[in-house]
């Protein structure tokens, strides 16, 4: 048996230990593990045996303590309506022996392992995306270390807010989904939390702003400043979402970024001090969390017991906290966004704590 095993998308802390988990796996049952570099790119390519490389216990014995991808990643779409290379695929993969696939990756990754699937490669699932927003799984590769880093941010950049008596725009990823922005500053007791599911009045934002103001000036506070996690996926209703650029990638995506900039510079006439910074990439650099490297080792283990056991087209997904196998079609229906009436205090634009049943 000999399985393949690429990480397309986005890098995501996790990923490494995942490749770990199902050399692990395979290496119990005797089966050979070829790292494919790049993503969906190496079976596109003419020369596959370039991208390929051997992964056996003594290479990734050191991976569970890695962040990003030691297989590296692509936005490489096989199945764009523009450039279908489903038989490119299918050939190189022929031509590299590969008995199974595991593809790790987003909606995107998942999304064309679902159609080649469909079109006769051996495809396992392995959901990663920081934002954890994938249909199918209440768990994606990434989302752990993401919140942690944007939970220790938060409070660290409160430093300097409070120094200089600032309102700070903190902007996290979340393109569709707020999860990071509001559990990250849930647990950092950010005083507003913008996020893409519910698109907000500018006039509401000054105004829960000016009333936090002077609550605190009321109470006595000796230092006046405010920490605003927005996600990069947040927009003033009727407007669009703030984009990096105009350039679109292989899957149709353009790249966001910005709002809490753009914001700030709305909200410098109201308030004295405004400022602003992106987490960006900082939110996928950390290494794994304890969680992400355990989660990852399950999910490579049970990947390689799908393929043992036959399966295929299936992702690898946690529901009802426990391992299940989903259908890899699933991942294309709508992603799992915050819903806002269970989960959002849309008057004070904040995350809502429920006294009780309360979920994750
Ligand atoms: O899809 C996950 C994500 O974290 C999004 O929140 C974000 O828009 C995107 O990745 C950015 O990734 P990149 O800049 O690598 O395309």
């Amino acid at each position: 048996m000999r399985i393949g095993v690429l990480t397309g998308g986005g890098d995501a802390p996790g990923l490494n230990p995942a490749i770990a988990g199902a050399v692990e796996r395979a290496s119990m049952y005797g089966y050979e593990v070829v790292g494919l570099k790049r993503g969906w790119e190496a079976l596109v390519v003419d020369d596959p045996e370039s991208y390929a490389v051997k992964l056996g216990p003594e290479v990734v014995r050191t991976y569970s303590r890695l962040g990003g991808s030691m297989l590296q990643c692509s936005r490489t779409n096989p199945v764009s309506e523009k450039n279908d290379r489903t038989e490119k695929v299918l050939k190189n993969a022929r031509k590299l022996g590969l008995d199974a696939l595991i593809a790790m990756g987003g909606d995107d990754t998942l999304g064309a392992g679902a159609e080649l699937s469909a079109r006769g490669l051996n495809v396992i699932g392995i959901p990663k995306t920081i934002d954890r927003d994938l249909a199918g799984t209440e768990y994606s590769l990434g989302y752990d270390t993401a919140l942690n880093v944007i939970c220790n941010s938060a409070e660290q950049i409160a430093h300097s807010a409070q120094s200089h008596q600032t309102m700070f725009f903190l902007e996290v990823m979340g393109r569709h989904a707020g999860w990071l922005a509001l559990r990250g500053g849930e647990a950092a007791f950010a005083d507003v939390i913008l996020i893409p599911e519910y698109p907000f009045e500018i006039q509401q934002l000054v105004s829960v702003l000016t009333r936090k103001m002077e609550k605190s000036r009321e109470l006595g506070f000796d230092h006046l400043y405010k920490i605003i996690v927005v996600a990069e996926g947040a927009h003033i209703i009727g407007e669009e979402e703030v984009r990096k650029d105009a350039k679109l990638d292989e899957f149709g995506h353009y790249s966001l970024g910005g709002v809490g900039n753009y914001l700030k510079g709305l909200l410098e006439h109201d308030f004295h001090h405004t400022r602003y910074m992106a987490l960006a990439y900082l939110q996928r650099g950390a290494p794994p969390s304890q969680k992400d490297r355990q989660m990852g080792r399950r999910f490579g283990n049970n990947a390689v017991e799908m393929i043992k056991n036959g399966d295929t087209g299936v992702m690898v997904a946690l529901r009802k906290s426990r391992l299940r196998k989903v259908p890899l079609k699933e991942i294309k229906k709508s992603p799992s966004l915050v819903d806002v009436e269970k989960h959002y205090d849309t008057e004070n634009l904040n995350v809502k704590i429920e006294w009780t049943g309360q979920d994750q």
